[in-house]
């Protein structure tokens, strides 16, 4: 059984006092909740992974993730991480992928499949992002560029890599403008997503990968988007910096 999940992409924001006071107020809200397997992870940057990690107040069960991470092991790349300086500080995810990497540090397909293949040597699980942009869907071309996403990063991998595979199907123009595919439109896109894997490594494959719906995604509207089958959780950006709003999505799934 595919397990559900809710990440939250804290990206740029916070200092280390305030990611370990939202990660001790969401371990709060999750004091009498049962879980029921879900997946919680919460991606602070990188200088607060360590607070995070360490915060004495942090209910364990909340999964930290690194938002990033460079295909290198070490040498010379001033001002980026390695998987293993990751690894050894005892993260266990890193989101790839994500459109504001893709956008504004030009990262393509081709470099992500190669970080994939580095994240996956350090044994670390990976929430890889993807999505088209709103020219695209104009065109009619949604489809196309998610099946080319998957396929150019991700569909060298040997079949025993998607145990550590998580997707995240976030369509560039729903991130951080308000805007939500619907839950429609999300359950349309996740559908196709879970079939092209089918398609490439058999249904068992493609039934056990979570696929997490990422834009926009808010206490008001988690519920209607996470009831269809196809959508596994979410990958949540503005909602997950007040924990009140986080567990309301939390709760949701
Ligand atoms: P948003 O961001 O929830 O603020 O739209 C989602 C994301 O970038 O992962």
């Amino acid at each position: 059984m595919r397990k559900k999940i809710v990440a939250g992409n804290w990206k740029m924001n916070l200092t280390s006092v305030q990611s370990e006071d939202l990660v001790a107020g969401i371990s709060e809200k999750l004091k009498n909740f049962d879980s029921n397997g879900k997946r919680i992870i919460v991606a602070p940057t990188f200088v607060n992974l360590v607070p995070v990690i360490n915060c004495e107040d942090r209910d364990t069960a909340i999964e930290v993730a690194a938002q990033n991470m460079h295909q290198a092991s070490s040498g010379a790349y001033t001002g980026e991480i390695a998987a293993n300086m990751l690894q050894t500080i005892g993260v266990p995810n890193v989101i790839l992928g994500h459109s504001e990497r893709r956008a504004y540090f030009g990262e393509t397909d081709t470099l992500l499949a190669e970080k994939v293949e580095v994240a996956l040597e350090h044994n670390m699980q990976i929430i890889f992002c993807f999505g088209e942009e709103l020219e695209d869907r104009k065109a009619g071309k949604h489809f196309d560029v998610v099946e080319s996403q998957l396929k150019n990063a991700l569909f060298q991998l040997p079949d025993s890599a998607w145990k550590d595979i998580v997707l995240a199907y976030e369509p560039v123009w729903a991130i951080g403008t308000g805007e939500t595919a619907s839950p429609e439109q999300a359950q349309e896109m996740h559908e196709f997503i879970r079939k092209t894997i089918a398609l490439a490594y058999g249904n068992a494959i493609a039934d056990e990968v979570s696929i997490l719906y990422g834009g926009s995604v808010k206490p008001a509207n988690a519920k209607e988007i996470f009831s269809k089958p196809d959508v596994d959780g979410g990958l949540i950006g503005g909602a997950s910096l007040k924990a009140d709003d986080f567990f309301a999505i939390i709760d949701a799934m």
